[in-house]
């Protein structure tokens, strides 16, 4: 008997549809099935994680009938894996040939021929599609332990993982659905960081810890209630070490990723201050102990605790941030957040450079601010895995809120305030309860 041909498919195969049962008994038509399942950052690299990891979406492809084996296809460009398996057919809906995917279906036809291989396409199937189905999962929302595990794939799978922060549930609601065009590619965020300055800053209060954690806890809630993105929580100094496993508990609870503590102790002042007040940086001792109290408490595997390191912002110098890292590390550390006040980058990449050559490698924070001028790519290429934005939302809203009151009492009326303002519509369609 002649041997089957081979067929090639390639899917994420997320949230499995008629429409990818379809495309698959059309191959299976055609001969052997192997499918090229898209690891996580392969799927990063163009769009959204999914929301199965990659052994759970691997476990229900292989028990298709349709399916002879899956492999792994760790990047959006079939090219790889073509050229490795030599396929005779590659079968894909017909809903490429236009828009991002365009190029990598011409790189398929092109490997194709050097064997002779054909590509059929499937006639896309109307009435539904991932888009549609990734829309209402998200309407359903998420659970805490699949919010939580999200952090951690996202730096398995991204070069950089980029955080916005958010302080309320609107604020929540933007960094969520907000989404541009790059390089004509959908940008999103990954994720929320809850900033210490701006919830105390929403609340008209200063950075000093003084917002207790309930209140803090019930900012994320709100949050939470009308999102699905992952948060890593601002824990300050992690306050008294007996009270903070009790932090990480509530936080895990909630499905919060990850905390981050800062390495100074006594009344904390906003680090941008700098040494403009007084500030005291802990010991190295000190900080350790309180790192390993809070991987102690913690209950889940992959929720992260996170020691931020303040030698840069006190002028404690380089190489006292240098070690206070591998200490941190060596106490159980998850991570690491280097923060600097400086208008360039340097001082951070300088860091990365001395980080790269450390006995056990953590991902590595960095929250431009005052660099404002860097870039996502330049971060990632000095070895930074997660970029915050840690208080954009609090201060875009700030100015407006100003100007229109301004404006009002200036004008006696409120008509001239109209260009800083959004129509009623638009402000009631930003719930989308509203216009469901
Ligand atoms: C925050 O956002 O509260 C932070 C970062 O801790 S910074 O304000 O730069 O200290
Ligand atoms: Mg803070």
């Amino acid at each position: 008997m002649p041997e089957r041909p081979t067929v090639y498919v390639g899917m994420s195969a997320d949230l499995i549809h008629p429409g990818h049962i379809n495309v698959l008994e059309q191959a299976a038509q055609h001969g052997s099935v192997t499918v090229g399942l898209l690891t996580d950052s392969a799927v990063a690299s163009y769009k959204r994680l999914p929301h199965m990891t990659y052994d759970q979406r691997r476990v229900v492809v292989e028990n298709l009938k349709t399916v002879d084996r899956v492999v792994p296809q760790e990047t959006l460009d079939y090219v790889p894996n073509l050229e490795s398996l030599r396929p005779d057919i590659v079968v894909h809906g017909d809903d490429w040939q236009t828009g991002v995917q365009r190029a990598t279906r011409q790189r398929v036809i092109d490997a194709l021929a050097q064997w002779g291989g054909k590509l059929v396409e499937v006639p896309y199937t109307e009435g539904i599609s991932s888009t549609q189905l990734n829309a209402s999962v998200k309407q359903i929302g998420t659970t805490p332990s699949v919010r939580l595990s999200r952090l951690r794939r996202l730096i398995d799978s991204k070069d950089i993982v980029r955080i916005m922060e958010a302080h309320s549930g609107l604020s929540g609601l933007v960094v969520e659905n907000t989404k541009a065009e790059r390089d004509g590619r959908t940008v999103e965020f990954d994720g929320m960081w809850s900033s210490s300055l701006t919830d105390s800053t929403s609340r008209g209060k200063p950075d000093i810890e003084a917002v207790d954690i309930s209140s803090r806890l019930q900012t994320i809630n709100e949050i939470f209630e009308v999102t699905t993105k992952p948060l890593i929580f601002d824990g300050d100094t992690g306050g008294k070490p007996e009270h903070f496993s009790f932090t990480v508990r509530s936080l895990e609870r909630l499905g919060v990723s990850a905390v981050i503590i800062e390495d100074k102790e006594g009344l904390k002042r906003n680090s941008l201050f700098g040494n403009d007040v007084a500030q005291t940086q802990s010991s190295i001792a000190d900080f350790s102990e309180r790192l390993r109290i809070g991987k102690l408490a913690q209950i889940t595997e992959d929720f992260m605790v996170i020691a931020r390191i303040e030698s840069l912002i006190l002028e404690a110098g380089m190489a006292d941030a240098v070690e206070r890292a591998e200490a941190y590390i060596d106490a159980g550390a998850d991570a690491i957040m280097i923060h600097s006040r400086q208008k360039s980058p340097d001082e951070i990449f300088e860091f990365c450079d001395h980080a790269a050559k450390f006995s056990k490698s953590v991902p590595i924070v960095a929250v431009p601010t005052s660099y404002h001028q860097v870039t996502e790519q330049e971060l990632a290429d000095r070895g930074v895995n997660v970029v915050i934005y840690a208080n954009h939302m609090l201060r875009s809203a700030y100015p407006q809120m100003n100007k229109v009151a301004t404006t009002v009492l200036e004008n006696s009326r409120a008509l001239e305030a109209d260009p800083y303002l959004s129509s009623i519509n638009e402000v009631l369609t930003i719930i989308p309860e509203n216009h469901s």
